[in-house]
């Protein structure tokens, strides 16, 4: 059961740090999906399948896989107009050891991004496109957002990427940059998402609920020492479309 005001607490450090855990608040999934669908509505990964029977729940989970699932930086769903503002991830089973979801703070990094780059950003868009998806064809085009993007609710701006391979391509004030150019931007920029504030880590434990802002984070799972079997249930709220901060 997701009480109210711890929901909401938790919302409020959400906003703070980008992610914070609530713990035995893992719920079933129409229990997840009722908590979550009064933030907002929610929302489904284009081109994924959800859990049968819960049409918001999607199963994140290496059961039955012999190779070590790859998980990389990259904010939830950013491909479609309007991304999820929160991601919920509720602990289904949880791995005897490894398994935690890593974070970097957006906020962070663009503040400690070099003014060269801060400036290099200014009126840029980035082309986001979905990738590693259960079917391509379901997943869209893509959705160009811009890359310095005002947080809405809390007014600071922070830096938008997701995945590399997710970043396509770059234009500028509405002007499609030229591919090397817009390769080298993609590349900074995101090794500065990626490395430019510290990493914060979530160990899991039975019956946590952890929540992701993700307009101010990046997050990754950690499969590197896995043993056992890791399941999360996710359920995202949608968000607006990401705002620019020029
Ligand atoms: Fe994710």
């Amino acid at each position: 059961m997701i009480a109210t005001e711890a929901l909401s607490a938790a919302l409020d450090a959400c906003r703070q740090r980008g992610f914070a855990a609530i713990p035995g608040a893992a719920s079933s999934p129409a229990e997840l999906e009722s908590a979550m669908s009064t933030l907002g509505a929610l929302m489904f990964t284009p081109g994924e399948r959800p859990l049968h029977g819960h049409n918001y729940v999607f199963e994140v989970t290496n059961r039955g896989r012999r190779d070590v699932p790859r998980s990389v930086f990259h904010s939830d769903t950013s491909y479609v107009a309007r991304p999820p503002s929160w991601t919920a991830l509720a602990a289904v089973q949880i791995p005897a050891r490894g398994g935690e979801t890593v974070f970097v703070n957006q906020f962070d990094a663009l503040e400690a991004a070099p003014a060269d780059l801060r400036d290099a950003l200014h009126g840029v868009e980035f082309l986001h496109v979905a990738s590693r998806v259960a079917n391509p064809d379901a997943a869209g085009e893509g959705c160009w957002h811009p890359v310095l993007r005002r947080h809405p609710e809390l007014d600071r701006v922070a830096l938008y990427v997701s995945a590399r391979e997710r970043l396509v391509a770059a234009r500028r004030h509405g002007q499609r940059l030229p591919d090397a150019e817009a390769q080298a931007l993609i590349e900074t920029a995101h090794a500065q998402a990626c490395d430019g504030a510290a990493r914060e880590r979530h160990a899991w434990r039975d019956g946590d609920l952890l929540l992701t802002d993700n307009r101010s984070t990046l997050h990754a799972a950690d499969h590197s020492a896995v043993q056992g079997t890791r399941t999360l249930h996710r359920v995202m709220v949608q968000g607006e479309a990401p705002v620019a901060a020029w």
